[in-house]
């Protein structure tokens, strides 16, 4: 069967991640395609961080294969490893921008780590992708001027500073209330269809999952792995798995 889709910039096999005798999960089997939203989801503790931690090559899996921008982590080391940290940004879960730095500066921090631009022109890439979250004028804030929604944004916008191909999301809309939440939903759909960058969303709040997933997997705890694959939006309506049935429809089990 001919294939009419975007190639694939991530492919997860059969992946397991052990911590001492505890398997967190296995057998994850997936592809992330070029310029989709892919969310993962999950209730607390099925491992959706530990899986994000995998992907960019942070720790290796207990078992299984995975490829980013067609480069196995495994067979990476070194300035080859180096090369493809720098097509891939992140942001963590805490966001974690440095409190001493204003936001252009924290912008500026990857550009001048990975690259011998001068001062004006890494100012000036700062600057440009402050603008794209909609922060142009707060560049001179420190963090700590800002609100939790702006600091997401800076930290998007950081994440963002090295024009990466891929961008992981660790819960970009904890502690954010509603209309903020929606908000930073709306920036980063609306990245990904302007920029073309392909975004790996970790999150377990249903309604970003809605309004931001292309795709999506499903990770359960009691099942140490994978119990759904799809578009969200088909899995709410469709699935006939308990658990899958139960998170989109906010039903107790
Ligand atoms: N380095 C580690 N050593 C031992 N256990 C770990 C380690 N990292 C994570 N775990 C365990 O793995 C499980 C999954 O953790 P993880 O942080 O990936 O979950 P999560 O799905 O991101 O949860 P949350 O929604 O609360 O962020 C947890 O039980 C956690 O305690
Ligand atoms: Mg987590």
């Amino acid at each position: 069967m001919a294939e009419d889709r975007p190639e694939a910039v991530i492919e997860a096999r059969d992946v397991a991640m052990r911590f001492g005798s505890r398997t967190i999960f296995k057998d994850v089997t997936f592809d992330v395609r070029r310029g989709e939203i892919f969310v993962i989801l999950g209730g607390s503790g099925c491992g959706k961080s530990t899986l994000l931690k995998l992907l960019i090559g942070l720790m290796p899996p207990s078992a299984g294969e995975i490829a980013v921008l067609d480069e196995e982590w495994s067979d990476l080391e070194g300035e080859a490893r180096r090369a493809l940290l720098r097509r891939i940004g992140v942001m963590w879960q805490s966001g974690a921008l440095l409190g001493s730095l204003t936001l252009s500066e924290n912008v500026e921090l990857p550009i001048e780590a990975h690259s011998r631009l001068p001062e004006a022109a890494r100012a000036l890439i700062a600057s440009a992708k402050l603008g794209l979250v909609g922060l142009g004028d707060a560049g001179d804030r420190l963090p700590s001027e800002i609100s939790g929604g702006m600091l997401k944004r800076a930290g998007i916008a950081r994440a963002m500073a090295l024009d990466p191909e891929i961008l992981f999301l660790d819960e970009p809309s904890a502690g954010l209330d509603p209309i903020t939440s929606a908000g930073l939903d709306q920036l980063i759909v609306s990245l990904a269809r302007e920029t073309g960058t392909t975004f790996v969303v970790v999150t377990h709040e249903l309604q970003s999952i809605l309004a931001i997933g292309d795709r999506c997997i499903m990770l359960d705890k009691d099942a140490q792995g994978m119990i759904a694959e799809g578009d969200p939006k088909k899995l709410r309506d469709e699935s006939e798995h308990p658990t899958v049935r139960a998170f989109f429809r906010r039903e107790a089990m």
